[in-house]
């Protein structure tokens, strides 16, 4: 059996090279755990690139990094058949989707066709190329950044491609503390590569050994009532929020209950318990939640965003 220890070793790896940014760390190992997709969202130059990295190389996984841009074409994330001349036959040439982690460097630049590539993968875990479908590696984890959607040249992504991340987090500016062991560790490292060096505490086996582990732990059907209907209700805010009724144009799926109560279960284990307890599911709501639901133009106008209304919304139903 895995041993949970590793994680912890993990996390602490992480914290080696990242100064700060708790949450952030956190959640990429509970996203590794719970097998699901992450977008990063912030202004360049907040170590997202860099944790990346860092996450790929201490769990041993095959890794590539694709910076997307508005001429990136489907076949440069899905390989393609290459014609050898040698043999007078086409020969497949995987594209970077067939690693076991992804890094979708500022995916909100590349055009429709592309995200739909990327969108088989992560929803059927497999890519289709000249009618062939080939599956992914088993660990196969997208961790995509986003540049705030203000800036030019970026747009929304597809809802359906958004309801596959199991958590949006947004990030946030170091504080001048934080920055300055930021700068210190930048200069030690060679060409500021603060993640250079490092090596392997896990091996992809193991995390999915780990997570067979996490299946076993337990919810309490209280707890489990409690996380859907947070779910439920951003579909339902009149019920909860009268006087923000209509600000959400579509809410959260079944999908984000699902991912509510498995990165939950995968909270539960990191944290040595063998059950699920409401504040996993509290502490949880905001990543899963927020880049699934879509506002209406009233909600900008009111300034209210999707956290305000997932944190009135965990403030006003009853806890189990
Ligand atoms: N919290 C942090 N901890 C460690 N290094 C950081 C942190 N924030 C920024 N850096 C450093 O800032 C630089 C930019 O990081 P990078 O990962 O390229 O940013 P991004 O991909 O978000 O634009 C790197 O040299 C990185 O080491
Ligand atoms: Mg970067």
């Amino acid at each position: 059996m895995a041993d949970i220890k590793l994680l912890h070793d993990l996390r602490a790896r992480l914290g080696t090279v990242i100064v700060g940014q708790e949450a952030l760390l956190d959640r990429l190992v509970i996203a590794l755990l719970a097998g699901g997709h992450v977008l990063l969202e912030g202004p360049p130059g907040l170590a997202k690139t860099t944790v990346v990295h860092a996450l790929a190389t201490s769990v041993d996984a095959q890794y590539q990094r694709v910076q997307f841009t508005p001429d990136l074409m489907p076949g440069d994330l899905t390989g393609s058949d290459i014609y050898d001349a040698s043999t007078g036959t086409f020969r497949f040439i995987p594209g970077p989707l067939f690693h076991e982690i992804l890094l979708a460097d500022e995916i909100n630049r590349a055009p429709p066709k592309v995200q739909s590539a990327l969108l088989e993968a992560m929803a059927e875990h497999q890519v289709t190329v000249g009618g062939v479908t080939r599956a992914l590696p088993l660990l196969f984890m997208v961790l995509a950044t986003q540049n705030p959607l203000e800036q030019s040249g970026t747009y929304r992504l597809p809802e359906a491609q958004l309801d596959r991340f199991l958590f949006q987090i947004i990030l946030d500016y170091p504080d001048l503390e934080q920055e300055i062991e930021i700068s210190r560790r930048a200069r030690k490292a060679h060409e500021g590569h603060v993640e250079e060096g490092l090596t392997a505490v896990l091996k992809p086996v193991e995390i999915l050994a780990l997570r067979e582990q996490v299946n076993e732990i337990f919810i309490d059907e209280k707890i489990e009532r409690y996380a859907v209907e947070v779910v439920t209700a951003t579909r339902n805010l009149s019920k909860y929020l009268p006087q923000w009724g209509d600000m959400i144009q579509t809410g959260a799926s079944p999908r984000a209950s699902i991912a509510l109560l498995r990165s939950a279960m995968a909270r539960a284990f990191l944290d040595d318990r063998d059950y699920v307890i409401p504040e996993d599911i509290i502490e949880l709501a905001g990543d899963v939640l927020r880049h699934r639901i879509v506002l209406d133009f009233s909600a900008q106008a009111e300034d209210i965003n999707a956290d305000t209304i997932i944190s009135s919304l965990l403030n006003i139903i009853n806890q189990p």
